[in-house]
């Protein structure tokens, strides 16, 4: 890597030489400048990662220079301060200094301050820098990628919602990270060793919806071969996450309700009384309250779910996350790929800034993995990301999803067999001539993957 460049500016020649010593040692390039005005110039020619800078300069005044430095869009300017200065301190600090150092200077404190002023350039990363990738860091899957202020409201929330065990609504658009944040509130809970249940009320329908969530008892309806348990048994003390909770049938609304009143429910099919204390996180992608007003959502059921809210700012509404979560998405791509991208061009980051993500993370997800598999080389460019934004690249398709999901070959036989019944309204005859199977092949596999639910015709 590329030493990081540090330009001091102060009239005191022993301390210059004291701090230039000291940080070439520490593998810096150091420049330094005896006043204000060799200090500009230097800034131009040199190009600091970093500035530290006295504030009390034989030939300008200090504070100018710092906001002359400040105007030419360097942030990273560390002031050199006397005790006494507090007052010029406060006012440099407020003009946009990064942090201080009072004199006489400890070189392990400025050390730290420094590192910590090249961190926060990684961070708020503006267009000007390509984007590195060290496949050799491990990354950590799971975890929830961001510095920007709304990212850290949801750091916040996750922390306090992971001590109790409230009902939590999520909501945001889609791709923005619901799923993520449902399982990092379980994973920093007490009862992380429990069950995660998630469930998506729109990909299943009707009864078998009712039974994927409470069970059945054997023969409660055509087709219900044996006794199932349901995710509202299986999470124990654990989650259970219900993934678009807006498509949840009026009928189901009710007894969800009830459940998150008197913590019980029956199995379909059943009378027998059964307890379970999992705790509910709920997502949406929807106006939930808009639903309420319309009649399509019950209201008392809204307000039990809505006892926490977690609000998922859209990726474009926190475009300084970007980078970061380019450089993470990279990596995972790396690891689970077997490709090795080594950067991305700074051109190719400003596209991706300057784009909106409707799809947010998981439509910055798509693009990446797109680009990395038909990329050559290391180094991801422009003209490579710019012909993808605004694709719709359907996630289905899309390679890191099933290896997220880890699928084999009969969970998505089991899937399709479900979509296919689904879209026929489990009318098998129609399934048969979709799937193009004969139908004791058909219930056949229905057995084996103990699918069960509505049928119109056997
Ligand atoms: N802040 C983040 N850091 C790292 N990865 C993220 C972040 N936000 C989202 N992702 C990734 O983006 C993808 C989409 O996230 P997730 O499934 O949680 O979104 P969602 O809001 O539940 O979407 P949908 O509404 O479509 O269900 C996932 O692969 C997830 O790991
Ligand atoms: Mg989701």
């Amino acid at each position: 890597m590329k030493a990081k460049r540090i330009l001091i500016i102060d009239d005191e020649r022993s301390l210059l030489e004291t701090l230039e010593m000291f940080l070439t040692e520490k593998g810096y390039s150091v420049r330094c400048a005896l006043s204000g005005k060799e200090g500009l110039k230097q800034c131009s020619l040199f190009d600091p990662h970093v500035i530290i800078l006295d504030i009390r300069l034989p030939d300008r005044d200090g504070l100018e220079v710092l906001q002359e430095l400040i105007q030419n869009d360097k942030k990273n300017i560390i002031i050199i301060t006397a005790f006494h200065d507090m007052d010029i301190t406060i006012k440099a600090v407020k003009l946009g200094a990064f942090d201080y150092i009072p004199k006489p200077i400890d070189v392990e404190e400025l050390d730290r301050v420094i590192d910590k002023a090249l961190k926060s350039l990684s961070l708020g990363r503006t267009v000007e820098e390509d984007v590195c990738i060290d496949p050799s860091l491990s990354y950590l899957s799971g975890k929830i990628i961001g510095k920007s202020k709304g990212i850290k409201e949801i750091f916040k929330a996750i922390g306090i919602l992971s001590e109790n065990r409230v009902t939590v609504l999520i909501e945001g658009e889609t791709g923005t990270g619901k799923e993520l944040i449902a399982r990092a509130i379980h994973c920093n809970s007490p009862y992380r060793e429990e069950p995660f249940q998630a469930i998506n009320c729109s990909t299943i329908v009707g009864t078998l919806l009712e039974s994927e969530l409470f069970g059945h008892e054997k023969g409660a309806f055509t087709g219900a071969f044996g006794l199932k348990r349901g995710k509202f048994e299986l999470a124990g003390h654990g989650t259970i996450f219900l993934d678009e909770v807006d498509d949840l049938p009026l009928t189901l609304q009710s007894k969800i309700l009830r459940f998150l009143q008197e913590k019980e429910f029956e199995r379909l099919g059943g009378e027998k009384k059964i307890k379970s204390n999992a705790r509910v996180i709920a997502a949406t992608n929807k106006d939930l309250w808009k639903m309420v007003k319309e009649g399509t959502f019950r209201e008392d059921l809204f307000y039990r779910l809505n006892v926490a809210n977690i609000k998922v700012p859209p990726l474009r509404e926190r475009k300084s996350d970007i980078p970061l979560l380019v450089e993470y998405i990279l990596r995972k791509i790396s690891q689970e790929l077997s490709k090795s991208i080594k950067k991305v061009e700074k051109e190719a980051l400003k596209r991706m800034i300057e784009y909106d993500w409707p799809g947010n993370v998981r439509e910055l997800e798509n693009v990446l993995t797109n680009v990395a598999l038909n990329t050559p080389g290391e180094v991801i460019l422009e003209e490579a990301i710019a012909p993808l934004l605004g694709q719709k690249l359907n996630i289905h398709q899309n390679p890191i999803y099933l290896l997220n999901k880890k699928q084999n070959l009969k969970d998505i036989e089991k899937e399709h067999i479900l979509e296919v019944l689904n879209h026929t309204q489990w009318h098998l005859g129609k399934a048969c001539q979709i799937l193009g199977v004969s139908r004791p092949t058909l219930r056949h596999k229905l057995k084996a993957y103990e699918i069960s639910g509505d049928r119109k015709t056997i």
